[in-house]
């Protein structure tokens, strides 16, 4: 045999400007009638909770509201959460934002289900049965949070960020609507959009890619390099907001079914440590991460190369990488992410810290073409400062 084992993961998905106002077939269809909708401030002031409770209750369902999810959520804000949620006695959880508003409705609807407080489920496969049925609507095209099984929050007893993850915990339905993003902020566009490039290029080098989660990967890369410039430049530019939508959409099936790697390995400090938001932490790493492993996979940094348009006959195989890198650091400069991580905080007697704990990062790390030692760790961080 030939051809690489693998196993695959999606939910079901509808895609479409527009879609999200037909929500009430769907909450129809999974047979529930009270709703549960959580979401963030800010996208209660620009209207878009009014504008997705108003789409629920027309279709005759009544909803309750939860809009304190804070960005970048920690345990307690979940906890808060979860509590509000079981008085309310709802039988589905509509998670609308980014991120933190889709991972919290994961886990609220997990617990909806179960007994127990959050930290009983962090790591693999704790939740032991299904909760109520959950409709994830991303508002930034980025997260992959609408696809994947996992919930990431922030422990502030170990200053770390750690995770739910639970097949149990995969939604009833990603429903996408691009014209959801079209408020979206340009800082939340650029990092949330750099953080689905993430997505792309490590699910596409890391050892786990595998031959369904590639092709996905490849048109991850190929959408979210031709539409992030104009997205962020031009945010009601509904074509933009498309292509990035269709684009992070393959990145996370990539990403559910490959992972990432050490990109998202050595952004875990800082964000842990310096708040930096999860996009932005990334996208300040990504080239000086690549120009560091392509050596371990040279032929995949050509072909990244070649789908980014630069003339792959200028360079060896063996600079794939740094074409690569230097192609992402030039779209991070156009869409305003800093590239280097003095810019967002991070001092250099930080970095010995950092590198001690990412490189306790096994579950992500050992996904990387390149196994990467302390030394080389700390070597990164310091290019990247
Ligand atoms: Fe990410």
């Amino acid at each position: 045999m030939t051809i690489q084992a693998f196993s695959y993961l999606a939910p079901p998905i509808v895609f479409g400007v527009h879609s999200a106002e037909k929500i009430g077939e769907h909450i129809a269809r999974l047979g529930a009638s009270h709703v549960l909708l959580i979401s963030d401030r800010g996208l209660e002031k620009a209207g878009l909770v009014d504008q997705l409770t108003s789409w629920i209750q027309k279709s005759g369902f009544s909803v309750t509201r939860y809009t304190d999810i804070e960005p970048e959520p920690s345990i307690n804000n979940v906890r808060a959460c979860v509590s509000f949620a079981r008085s309310a006695g709802c039988d589905l959880v509509v998670g609308m934002g980014g991120g933190s508003a889709m991972d919290c409705a994961k886990v609220v609807a997990a617990l909806l289900g179960n007994d127990g407080d959050i930290m009983d489920y962090l790591g693999m496969n704790k939740v032991p049965r299904k909760g109520v049925p959950t409709i994830l609507l991303p508002t930034t095209a980025g997260t992959g949070s609408e696809i994947g099984r996992g919930a990431l929050f922030h422990v502030p007893e170990r200053n770390a960020k750690e995770a739910v993850f639970s097949a149990y915990m995969l939604t009833d339905l990603a429903l996408i609507d691009p014209a959801l993003g079209l408020s979206a902020p340009s800082s939340v566009t650029a990092a949330s959009g750099l953080d689905a490039l993430c997505h792309a290029i490590e699910s596409y080098t890391g050892r786990a890619a595998n031959p369904l989660s590639m092709p996905f990967a490849e048109l991850g890369i190929q959408w979210i390099y031709r539409h992030l410039a104009s997205a962020v430049e031009n945010g009601s530019d509904l074509t933009a907001r498309e292509g990035m939508s269709l684009g992070a959409l393959y990145a996370s099936i990539a990403l559910a079914n490959a992972n990432t790697h050490a990109v998202h390995a050595l952004a875990y400090p800082l964000q842990g440590y310096n708040r930096i938001v999860h996009g932005k932490a990334n996208g300040v790493l990504l080239p000086y991460i690549l120009k560091a492993i392509s050596a371990a996979a040279p032929q995949r940094f050509v072909q990244i190369a070649g789908w980014l348009g630069l003339d792959t006959a200028s360079f060896s195989a063996a600079d794939a990488g740094v074409a690569v890198a230097d192609a992402i650091t030039r779209l991070s400069a156009q869409i305003g992410i800093p590239t280097k991580m003095s810019a967002l905080g991070v001092a250099r007697d930080q970095l010995e810290l950092f590198t001690r704990e990412a490189s306790q990062i096994n579950r992500l790390l050992d996904n990387s073409p390149l196994v990467l030692a302390s030394d080389q760790i700390y070597q990164i961080y310091l290019e990247a400062l």
